[in-house]
């Protein structure tokens, strides 16, 4: 399933923000407070009419001192339960709006750190990140404030409607013909400059994520000499943007222009008419303010009530996208019932008639019919031209893929019989290209075992052989390692890729070309502290470089998605043409 962009799915159900509640349901009282200061304020703003009234008619009119001090008074006293009430309502509001975003949030990363690796090679990281990020901000304006405004302003309209009509029916008649005169032309536009506000933003994700792409691979781009092409394509997406945004703007001004017009417009031509009712001594002053004030509330509450709907229609749009993200599954299935592995078993791995093709390329096998059987402690080498399927083979030991056909077994049980984190914990991974994250060199080696002592995780990088040049940084195990680990070499990260593993001290350790970026003393080094290592364990290593898997106990060799020979280095020479040949091309040379 991918996910669609932003703007296409503009027009979601309403149904669709449901779901939303349940995330709400929680912090049911914070709600309920909420509301009644919702209600509470409502119903002091609508009450402030009646205070206009009253000062008019019995201060001014009235020529009363006293009477003005005193309705002045009642009217402070309004005002101050409606700041009280706007208090709570604004701060309970705006704080479920931030929680309900961040346990969505949550909820999100915890479904994508669990799914399955193809997933993220369907699905940009971008788009996953902005799910995250801009999605979860939408929802937090919807419950924050654009629920809590229609809601409000909602209640309001009516009772403002429900004033107007007390006050006085003629002048609520012509106000309510004239009010949707006033009103549709707005409304409409309105909507008009709110989608051209989501395409603009559409427009700067699409240059944070250009420019993203470049700063992180800046010194290709150096190399390259590419920055003169890049500034230029560049500057093509900021103008894009400023385009639309530009369009957006003139809109807007238009808009607000015409608001100010149409608005103050209307509202002479109500006090022409109701001051000619004043002057004919039909109504009195205070009414008429009251009026005024009430058409006024009327008319903010309908351009309120309009204004976050366009929003709510986005806000359901988001919750699709999140909601749909929430509901995939891992195609990776935990068993319900699973086994857990005998403490000793004489066969660590066995693959059986294991057929696999990558969702990505369902054409073309990436294993095909793989039989092997490994045996408890024993070190087996895979070799094979590059694209053989070594690296693909140590995917699927780790359950991030499951074959189309066949089974892989850890200690004679099928794994996806196996709780994937233990299946998981029973194994330690040097990758191919080693990944490091952007903390410090301690953090990065604890990683697969947060709890270690500081003593074991150094113990862990002098057998990598790492100690040593750890030491050198300019704060030893606190150095930071920048994004990715670009602070150190290639060579050096390797080696906390195996401190890392090292530490972790799993049962099988899977090295995928572990030592491939070491220097040759290096790794004489680093190859003495693995063979230590892989005493009484069983160990999986692919290694181009043959010499250093001249002593497994069985040399597997793959070519295509097959594995064509297996034996000892001896027993291969005899009988693997192709062992031969790779034998031949790299014992020559040196
Ligand atoms: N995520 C993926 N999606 C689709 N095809 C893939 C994926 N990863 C690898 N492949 C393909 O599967 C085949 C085997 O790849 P694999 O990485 O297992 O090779 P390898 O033997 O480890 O090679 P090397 O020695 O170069 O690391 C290759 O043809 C590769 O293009
Ligand atoms: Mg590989």
């Amino acid at each position: 399933m991918s996910i669609e962009s932003n703007s296409k799915t503009e027009k979601a159900a309403f149904t669709s923000l449901l779901p939303i509640f349940a995330f709400i349901k929680p912090y049911k009282k914070r709600v309920a407070s909420a509301l009644l200061a919702l209600v509470l304020t409502a119903m002091v703003s609508l009450s402030l009419g009646q205070g206009v009234k009253y000062v008019i008619d019995s201060g001014f009119i009235a020529g009363s001192q006293e009477q003005l001090t005193q309705a002045i008074l009642v009217l402070i006293g309004l005002i101050s339960l409606l700041a009280v009430g706007t208090f709570c309502r604004f701060y309970l509001m705006s704080w479920l709006g931030e929680r309900v975003s961040g346990d969505i949030r949550k909820a999100v990363f915890k479904q994508i750190v669990a799914l399955h690796p193809s997933y993220f090679e369907e699905n940009r990281s971008g788009e996953l990140m902005s799910r995250l990020t801009t999605d979860t901000v939408l929802l937090q304006s919807i419950v924050g404030s654009s629920f809590s405004m229609a809601l409000r302003s909602g209640f309001m309209l009516i009772g403002a409607l429900v004033m107007l009509f007390v006050t006085n029916l003629k002048l609520t008649l012509i106000v309510l013909t004239t009010l949707p005169l006033v009103l549709l032309p707005m409304m409409l536009y309105g909507r008009r400059v709110r989608n051209l506000a989501a395409s603009s933003q559409d427009a700067i994700a699409d240059v944070g994520t250009y420019a993203g792409e470049i700063i992180q691979n800046i010194k290709v781009v150096q190399s390259y000499t590419r920055e003169e092409a890049e500034h230029q394509a560049f500057s093509g997406e900021v103008e894009k943007a400023f385009e639309i945004a530009k369009h957006r703007v003139w809109q807007r001004s238009l808009l607000i222009a015409g608001v100010i017009f149409l608005t103050f417009a209307a509202i002479s031509a109500m006090l022409w008419s109701g001051g000619t009712d004043v002057l004919n001594g039909k109504m009195s002053g205070g009414d008429l303010g009251a009026f005024v004030f009430y058409a006024i509330m009327v008319a903010m509450s309908v351009a309120t009530v309009a204004e976050v709907y366009g929003e709510l229609q986005r806000a359901a749009g988001a919750a699709t996208r999140l909601l749909e993200l929430l509901k995939v599954q891992s195609d990776i299935k935990e068993s319900s019932l699973p086994i857990t592995m005998p403490v000793d078993h004489p066969q660590a791995i066995s693959l059986e008639q294991i057929d696999f093709y990558y969702p990505s390329r369902p054409d073309k096998a990436a294993l095909r019919d793989i039989n092997l059987s490994i045996p408890k402690g024993k070190i087996v080498a895979l070799v094979g031209p590059s694209g053989a399927g070594k690296t693909t083979l140590f995917e699927l030991l780790q359950r991030f893929y499951d074959p189309q056909q066949g089974q892989v077994k850890f200690k004679g049980i099928d794994i996806s019989n196996i709780a994937l984190t233990e299946l998981r914990q029973s194994m330690g991974l040097v990758s191919q290209q080693p990944v490091l994250f952007s903390t410090n060199v301690y953090n990065n080696i604890a990683y697969g075992k947060p709890d270690a002592t500081k003593e074991e995780v150094i113990a862990a990088a002098k057998r990598a052989h790492a100690d040593e040049f750890i030491e050198q940084l300019p704060d030893g195990y606190q150095s930071f390692l920048g994004e990715q680990g670009v602070r150190l070499s290639g060579g050096q990260k390797q080696r906390i890729a195996l401190a890392r593993a090292i530490l972790k001290d799993p049962e099988i350790l899977l090295l995928d070309e572990a030592t491939s970026a070491l220097d040759a003393e290096s790794e004489h080094h680093v190859q003495a502290a693995l063979n230590e290592l892989m005493k009484d364990r069983t160990t999986l290593i692919i290694a181009h470089r043959l010499s250093t898997v001249l002593h497994a106990d069985i040399i597997v060799v793959m070519d295509q998605g097959k594995v064509v020979d297996s034996g000892t280095h001896h027993s291969l020479l005899e009988s693997s043409t192709l062992y031969r040949r790779l034998c031949e091309l790299q014992f020559e040379q040196a």
